[in-house]
């Protein structure tokens, strides 16, 4: 019984810190490795699609902070993908794009079908020679579209995502605790990205070149993440780029995060489940080794946890030496910086855990509420916070 604790300690514990760890000491701080092959003399047009459902209360911060941006207003082009909202997105949308000088137009849909549906439909529109998604309550960056725009001149490069940072002060646990989560993804993703790719991506900020884009797949939902793995299988890569930085509120009640990453949770499990293939070709680092390992993170070890608590608990209830051993190990992460990686540990495997069971009763949440608490009138700072990893 002790052996068999110990080998799920060391499994479920072990590789995802030997794998962090690894991955910060020997890729962070390396290049993107990129081969220009091309020097942007003038930019290249951008097409940005932002869809929406019910955003009223924030398309026009929206439109607003695309044209805050540092790229030539004249290369720019917007186009508002409206999934049949019952207030006035559409009417806000076209409000601005009359009275600014951004060229933009609204595409409405008379009722809703999904956001992937509605991205592919703004796709078929844009005329940029690259095309960006972004979700309606983000923000980014002055500098962030100008800077993901270079990482194209190496024709490897295939998709390109932002990086997220927190918006506003953190004052509740749930803040907190999104805070920690952050800082040690936002440090893999970017390494992973160095080294080759990374699986996940960011739909508040990601770049293709429009004429490779070939759509996203209406039958799943993380429209982000798959398109990503999609230019992974086509051959290009994906990365998270470190100067591309957005922000986005993190919702203060606990619960209400919860669910929120339980359907992004479930998301990335379609889009890994549908790239499973990836997993065999075995024919580069990311094949070999992130996409493996990223699969076991998000998919395999959440599985490990509940047996690792009942293993833990009959133990426990069977030798007082390893009940007082467990004790002092609690307290001893209780008491220091360690308790934020321990509570973001357990938060991250409860909400997947409760992903795979929804997944597997079938919901696929392809249309979901949003976050009305994610929606309130508060600039982003101008400047990203210092990273803490
Ligand atoms: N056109 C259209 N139709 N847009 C939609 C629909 C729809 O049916 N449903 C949601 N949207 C828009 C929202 O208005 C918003 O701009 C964007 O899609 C993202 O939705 P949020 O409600 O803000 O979800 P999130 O912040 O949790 O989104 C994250 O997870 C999603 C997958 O679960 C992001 O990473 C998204 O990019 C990702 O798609
Ligand atoms: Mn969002």
């Amino acid at each position: 019984m002790f052996i068999a604790w110990f080998a799920i300690s060391v499994v479920h514990f072990g590789v995802p810190l030997f794998y962090f760890f690894g991955m910060r000491r020997n890729a962070y701080r390396k290049n993107y490795g990129l081969n220009p092959v091309r020097d942007f003399a003038t930019e290249p047009t951008v097409t940005v699609v932002v869809p929406t459902y019910n955003e009223e209360g924030v398309i026009r911060r929206k439109l607003e902070d695309i044209a805050r941006s540092d790229y030539p207003a004249s290369k720019l082009e917007v186009i508002v993908v409206d999934g049949g909202s019952t207030d006035k997105t559409a009417e806000e949308a076209w409000r601005y794009f009359k009275a600014s000088g951004i060229r933009g137009t609204v595409l409405e849909q008379s009722q809703r079908l999904g956001k992937s549906t509605d991205l592919n439909k703004g796709l078929k529109h844009a005329t940029g020679e690259l095309v960006c998604f972004s979700d309606a309550e983000c923000e980014w960056d002055r500098d962030a579209l100008r800077n993901c725009v270079k990482y194209f001149v190496d024709p490897q490069i295939g998709s390109v995502s932002g990086v997220h940072f927190e918006k506003g002060s953190r004052k509740a646990l749930s803040q907190e605790v999104e805070g920690s989560y952050r800082s040690i993804y936002r440090m893999l993703r970017i390494a992973e990205s160095k080294v080759h790719s990374t699986p996940v991506a960011e739909g508040e900020l990601q770049l293709f070149r429009t004429s490779q884009m070939p759509g996203f797949d209406t039958t799943i939902g993380g429209d982000d993440t798959c398109a990503a793995l999609c230019m992974v299988e086509k051959g290009f890569r994906s990365i998270s780029a470190a100067d591309v930085a957005f922000y986005e509120p993190t919702p203060p009640r606990l619960s209400v995060r919860f669910r929120q990453k339980v359907r992004r949770g479930q998301h990335v499990i379609q889009a890994f489940w549908k790239h499973r293939k990836l997993l065999v070709k075995r024919d580069s680092s990311f094949t070999r080794l992130i996409f493996p390992m990223e699969f076991f993170l998000y998919i395999l070890n959440p599985l490990l946890f509940p047996f690792w608590l009942a293993t833990t608990a009959v133990l426990a209830a069977l030798s007082f030496q390893f009940a007082l051993f467990i004790g002092v190990v609690a307290l001893a992460i209780v008491l220091t910086p360690l308790s934020r990686v321990a509570i973001t540990h357990i938060t991250n495997n409860l909400t997947m855990l409760t992903a795979l069971v929804r997944e597997a009763r079938g919901d696929k949440q392809l249309v979901w509420n949003k976050i009305e608490e994610n929606r309130k009138d508060e600039r982003a700072p101008e400047v990203p916070p210092v990273q803490t990893v």
